[in-house]
């Protein structure tokens, strides 16, 4: 059987028209009768080619195809940001509002460690929201769990200094911007608002937050330092990027870019090979290694082995010790999404994010026990972890990465299963799984069971690198599949099963530029398309939530980062629509809806990240809008001014 990896094609007329074959295939019907009627589909197709039928589709309204029923926005890339017509728009918490008790009130000009450790971190990613009481259905009263991913020295203080310039003050403040928050929120007067002095309120951080290691990594050899022989403890968590949440009600936060901290060369260190492969290199981004040993890996050459880990938290018990759980693999992490599956077990899909990286998911030993919250608690630290490889005929495999079966043995450097966790990434290159480009999310949909995978970009894939599953050179745009579990629709579903199908659910890019080979419904507008997928929710009706980052392609593409939304099934299938645009130099990062589907909380990360944004001269000053004060990334809240449900 031929693997998707190895369909290798090279440029050319011909060969393009081959892949664009493949990839019809790869679409499913209706998609495939859409993608038919799409102009300028690898060049093979244009609007002179187009049928009857094609005409009556573009004939049929927008709003008589998709089930969004919101009045799709323009996407213009300005200081604000916009929502569809009838929403509104609310800052539940901003970087340096309060949430511990003591915090004093924020002064950008007076930043401390102290103050931040104390107050709402940078750059808001994941968004989590867990009702109270615990395992209730509550939407109007819960907490919020929110990732802090990195920061951007250059907007957070004066004078804009770049990261590795900071002094050691501004490192201080920068390692507590980083981590975890979790605040309790409560809808008064249609308005959420933060519950001050709650006891659930903290701040976990890459400073001073002392987290378990579990799993079968613990206590390894290599993750041993001076400061901890036992190799089971570590001080902080980095670059948390998305999450997830468990069926028991504990958050997981993903470490993603945990490289960029450290500084060293990594040939001067006995983890060499290791640490190459996860993009550690001499040059730091950070300044932290000046200040901290523990980021300088010739002096504490372990220490990147204890981060790129998926931690775990329970939010409900506030003292409660973090958890990172070297089952599930040690790679850049972007996040972790669960389901459990008709027997019981649980499983969790992941992605790699980095170019020509993989797709992972884990399933557990154990079954989850509704009725015993105790009883789950260390379900993920034993199971089995897999990854994705993707044949050209519509099969995807999951391969095991277990210790001892060929080729993941002592000959290759592996001399236990923590060995193939602490270097999942090579013991996945010795599978032969397929690289993709820029795994991000990956969402499964309870509705109809199957999983949605984004897929961001990766502009460096040669023409002699394209297969099925990555079908563009140069894929400036990203993708998203469809994989596809055997059983059945929604609870049917096998998500446990070792053999799946996929299907290209979208080709990202503007579909009216034929040179972007994008694949999806022809009535996506100017505004509704989608460049570079990043984070995904699914609503209570099954529907797509999209959310997008294109970084330093923003002012390129001409449109704004924000979320879209599509259908899955039924003639509005793979049609995105804008309903959020984010302010400019913004990602969207954090879908969630409340269980009620009442209200949709989304995290405005880094506004103002534009080339040429200072401090002292950013972009746009959202969302405070006030003279010295730079742009603050928050968490909103939107609701539906007739308190209908998002997108009815
Ligand atoms: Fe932090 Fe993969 O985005
Ligand atoms: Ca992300
Ligand atoms: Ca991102």
């Amino acid at each position: 059987m031929k693997d998707a990896s190895q369909s290798k094609v090279t440029a050319g007329h011909a060969t393009e028209k081959t892949m664009s074959e493949i990839v019809d295939a790869r679409l499913s019907r209706r998609t495939a009768l859409q993608a038919f009627f799409t102009a300028g589909l690898f060049g093979a197709l244009n609007s002179a080619g187009l049928g009857p039928l094609a005409r009556s589709a573009r004939a049929a309204s927008r709003e008589d195809q998709s089930t969004l029923g919101f009045t799709e926005i323009p996407s213009v890339r300005q200081q604000s940001h916009a929502v569809a017509p009838g929403y509104s728009v609310d800052v539940v918490i901003r970087w340096g509002d309060k949430v511990v008790g003591d915090a004093p009130e924020f002064d950008v000009y007076r930043q401390s460690q102290f103050a931040q450790e104390r107050q709402f971190g940078y750059n808001n990613d994941f968004v989590g929201y867990f009702p109270l009481p615990a395992g209730s259905s509550n939407s109007d009263h819960g907490l919020l769990c929110v990732n802090h991913e990195y920061t951007n020295s250059h907007l957070m203080f004066p004078g804009s200094p770049r990261s590795a310039a900071v002094t050691k003050d501004q490192a201080d403040i920068e390692l507590a911007a980083h981590g975890h928050t979790i605040i309790e929120i409560k809808k008064v007067r249609g308005k959420w608002t933060v519950v001050e002095d709650s006891p659930y309120n903290r701040r976990i951080t890459a400073h001073q937050t002392r987290m378990r290691i579990s799993g079968p990594a613990a206590g390894h050899a290599r993750l041993k330092t001076t400061a901890d022989p036992t190799g089971t403890y570590v001080i902080g968590t980095l670059n948390n990027c998305t999450g997830g949440r468990t069926p028991w009600g504990t958050v997981l936060f993903a470490e993603e870019n945990f490289n960029g901290y450290f500084g060293g060369d990594p040939d001067n260190t006995p983890e060499a090979r290791n640490y190459k492969r996860y993009g550690l290199s001499a040059k730091s981004r950070y300044s932290w290694s000046k200040y901290y040993d523990r980021f300088n890996i010739e002096k504490t050459p372990n220490e990147p082995n204890r981060f790129g880990w998926m931690v775990e938290f329970d939010p409900y018990t506030p003292n409660s010790t973090p958890v990172k759980r070297t089952a599930l693999g040690r790679f850049k992490h972007e996040g972790a999404t669960t389901i459990v599956n008709k027997d019981g077990r649980v499983v969790v899909y992941a992605g790699d994010d980095e170019a020509f990286d993989y797709l992972y998911k884990f399933i557990t030993h154990g079954r989850f026990d509704p009725n015993n919250r105790e009883s789950n608690r260390e379900l993920l630290d034993s199971g089995t972890l897999f990854v994705a490889k993707f044949y050209e005929n519509g099969e995807l495999n999951w391969l095991p990465l277990v210790w001892g079966a060929k080729p993941l043995t002592p000959e290759n450097g592996f001399d236990s299963q923590a060995d193939v966790l602490i270097e999942t990434r090579r013991a996945a290159d010795l599978l032969g799984a397929t690289p993709m480009d820029r795994p991000e999310e990956v969402e499964p949909n309870p509705v109809n069971g199957r999983v949605y995978a984004a897929f961001t970009n990766n502009t460096g894939r040669k023409p002699d690198q394209v297969d099925a599953a990555n079908p563009r050179a140069k894929n400036a745009h990203g993708h998203i599949l469809e994989l596809i579990p055997p059983g059945g629709r929604g609870s049917d579903a096998d998500h446990a099963a070792l053999k799946f199908r996929w299907e290209v659910f979208l080709l990202a890019g503007n579909p009216k530029d034929s040179s972007h080979h994008a694949k999806c419904h022809p009535a996506v507008t100017k505004d509704g398309w989608v460049s570079s997928p990043d984070n995904l929710a699914v609503d209570n009706r099954g529907r797509l939530w999209i959310s997008t980052d294109q970084g330093s392609s923003q002012a390129k593409n001409g449109i704004a980062d924000g979320m879209r939304a599509t259908d899955v099934d039924g003639p509005g299938r793979a049609l995105t629509k804008l309903f959020f645009a984010c302010p400019t130099g913004a990602e969207m990062c954090g879908p969630e809806f409340t269980p009620d589907n009442k209200t949709l909380f989304l995290a405005v990360q880094h506004p103002g990240e534009d080339e040429g944004s200072t401090f002292e001269k950013p972009s746009t000053g959202w969302p405070d809008f006030k003279s010295g004060m730079p742009p603050r990334p928050a968490v909103v809240a939107i609701t539906k001014n007739d308190g209908g449900e998002i997108g009815s």
